[in-house]
């Protein structure tokens, strides 16, 4: 499973909630209503939902994400997605931002979901699509290769295309409203590649003898420069979401 540290995550990784601006106005959570976010992680767009008059509950699969997430003052649990608590629930709303393509078993996810939400109630998330990430995973199983490794690792994330997704959504009884894929360059901070892989694939690097990891990183962003780095030296990160809005 892949390991979260809160702190780096903040200081790598703001982007991730500070570009959920779209998904966010597709939920257009309203006053009083029951929201889960479901992969809530530090709590940040859930405080940012909360700030709508709605009441969120977060839900996280990492216990120091939750930890985080309380600590902001958000009602959090632990607990994986395939199988979600909150038997009886009625949610207004499920709300997932980047966090549905760790999910193993979708089609359980999807059903749990299904039933927490009450009748005609929604399910709005983003996560990455087909094609996600595709340079920076290619890259960096081309360097772990080079050393002798296999980084099967990295496919743990599931990019779907919008087809298959929608199709798997209505065989677990939603109705699609409205499902995109967003091609979205994202900038990343000054701690550019570097931060980004020691955040983002922090499970590949732990699955890597220790003493090559470092290599692994220098070399995938050497690779990666060409690419993805501009000549200000600035790093964009090839992202793709998938966002939806579907109906229980
Ligand atoms: C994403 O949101 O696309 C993503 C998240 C974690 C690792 C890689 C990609």
């Amino acid at each position: 499973m892949q390991t979260w540290n809160p702190e780096t995550y903040d200081h790598n990784g703001a982007f991730v909630h500070g570009l959920a601006g779209g998904v966010l106005e597709w939920l257009n959570a309203q006053p009083g209503e029951r929201i889960l976010d479901l992969g809530c992680g530090n709590g940040h767009l859930t405080a940012q939902i909360a700030a709508t008059g709605a009441i969120v509950r977060g839900f996280d699969a990492s216990p120091q994400m939750v930890a985080a997430a309380r600590s902001r003052g958000i009602e959090a649990d632990e607990g994986t997605a395939e199988t979600l608590p909150y038997a009886g629930a009625s949610f207004d709303a499920v709300f997932s931002n980047a966090a549905l393509h760790w999910i193993h078993d979708q089609d359980s996810m999807m059903r749990h979901v299904h039933r927490v939400l009450k009748p005609g109630g929604r399910f709005v998330a983003e996560m990455g699509c087909h094609g996600n990430i595709a340079a920076i995973r290619v890259a960096i199983a081309a360097v772990a290769a080079r050393h002798g490794l296999d980084v099967r690792r990295d496919n743990i994330n599931f990019y779907p295309t919008p087809e298959e997704y929608a199709h798997r959504l209505e065989r677990n009884g939603f109705q699609v409203k409205q499902i995109a894929r967003i091609p979205r360059p994202t900038p990343l901070p000054e701690s550019g590649m570097e931060g980004w892989i020691r955040t983002f694939r922090r499970g590949v690097l732990e699955s890597l003898p220790e003493q090559i990891r470092d290599t692994v990183v220098n070399e995938s962003v050497e690779l990666l420069a060409p690419i993805l780095r501009d000549t200000e030296g600035n790093w964009t990160a090839d992202y793709v979401r998938l966002r939806f809005v579907a109906l229980a």
